[in-house]
């Protein structure tokens, strides 16, 4: 089975929160029970790669200080297959067709989970789980796990209207969003659109830029666009977008950084359950699992 390469140590800090969160919402809703019967746990991975991820290790760290190494060597998609208590279903999308092969072989390692997986867009496939699922006898956690900007703003409002799914979604602040936006504010149209599928309106032009006087050679000035950015302001807007269609963020959100401490993504937890117990427990166990 082939592994992807892609990373660094926000990764494992990524995946280790996700791994917790799942522990704590399986155990918190195994003992829930619906109006009939217990809820049907499901977890749905959304851009979910292979099973396995390559990590690389420095020759100065020896592999047998690692006593995690093989969980981290696996993707999220196997670190949730070996969650207790499992959860009773596991929807696996990816639009790699070849990926999605690697991703139905797991089914044979792991007899015991009810594993499907969907070769499809990740956005087009989340949509039509939101629309076709029961979620008056089901709850369930989504992961959106791109590598850049891909969420749709649509498929979170689809995710929200479910009042059943919590969400943790990938957000690229530093690699995807800060490099579309130019310093003078002169964007690509393909870009512009990447960003209004993304941030799910065309607001972000006036909160990211603003028109300023410059003098020009003549004494005089002219009006130039200048970029208003920074890692603050990009995690204020998303949490504050999120907030706008989903009824508990957690505030402030977990920083990805790099060996630079700068902030390459930010790990976003966003519930869609308007109830008063799970607006008070959903946000504690996200804080829990990402121990801040
Ligand atoms: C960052 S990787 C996923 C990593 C995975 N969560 C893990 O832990 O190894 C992103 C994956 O999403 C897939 N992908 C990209 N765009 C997609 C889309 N629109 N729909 C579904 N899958 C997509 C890519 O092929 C890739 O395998």
């Amino acid at each position: 089975m082939s592994a992807l390469a892609f990373g660094g140590s926000w990764t494992e800090r990524k995946l280790s929160v996700v791994r917790e969160y799942l522990k704590l919402y399986a155990t918190a809703l195994k003992k829930q029970p619906s109006p009939e019967k217990p809820f049907t746990r499901i977890y749905i991975d959304a851009f979910a790669g292979t099973g396995d991820r390559k990590v690389k290790r420095l020759e100065s760290q020896p592999l047998l200080d690692l006593p995690d190494l093989d969980a981290m060597a696996k993707s999220s998609t196997r670190l949730a297959l070996d969650v207790e208590p499992a959860f009773h279903r596991y929807i696996f999308i990816e639009r790699v067709t070849k990926r999605a092969g690697e991703l139905d072989a797991l089914k044979s390692q792991y007899l015991n989970r009810n594993i499907d997986v969907v070769n499809k867009d990740a956005n087009d496939a989340i949509k039509e789980l939101c629309r076709t699922t029961n979620w008056r006898v089901t709850r369930g956690v989504v992961f959106l796990d791109p590598y850049g900007l891909q969420v749709s703003w649509d498929t979170l409002i689809a995710i929200s209207q479910t009042r059943a799914i919590d969400v943790w979604i990938l957000f690229p602040s530093g690699m995807g969003l800060n490099r579309l936006l130019t310093k003078d504010g002169n964007i690509p149209q393909e870009w512009q659109d990447t960003l209004d599928r993304a941030l799910g309106k065309t607001e972000w032009r006036s909160v990211f830029y603003r028109n300023e006087e410059v003098p020009d050679l003549f004494e005089g000035s002219r009006r130039t666009t200048v970029k208003d950015a920074g890692a603050d302001k990009f995690e204020s807007f998303y949490l504050n977008q999120l907030r706008s269609i989903f009824p508990t963020v957690m505030d402030p959100s977990v920083h990805l950084t790099n060996s630079k401490e700068q902030t390459m993504y930010l790990l976003c937890f966003a519930s869609a359950n308007p109830s008063r117990k799970v607006k008070e427990l959903a946000p504690k166990l996200a804080r829990w699992a990402a121990k801040v």
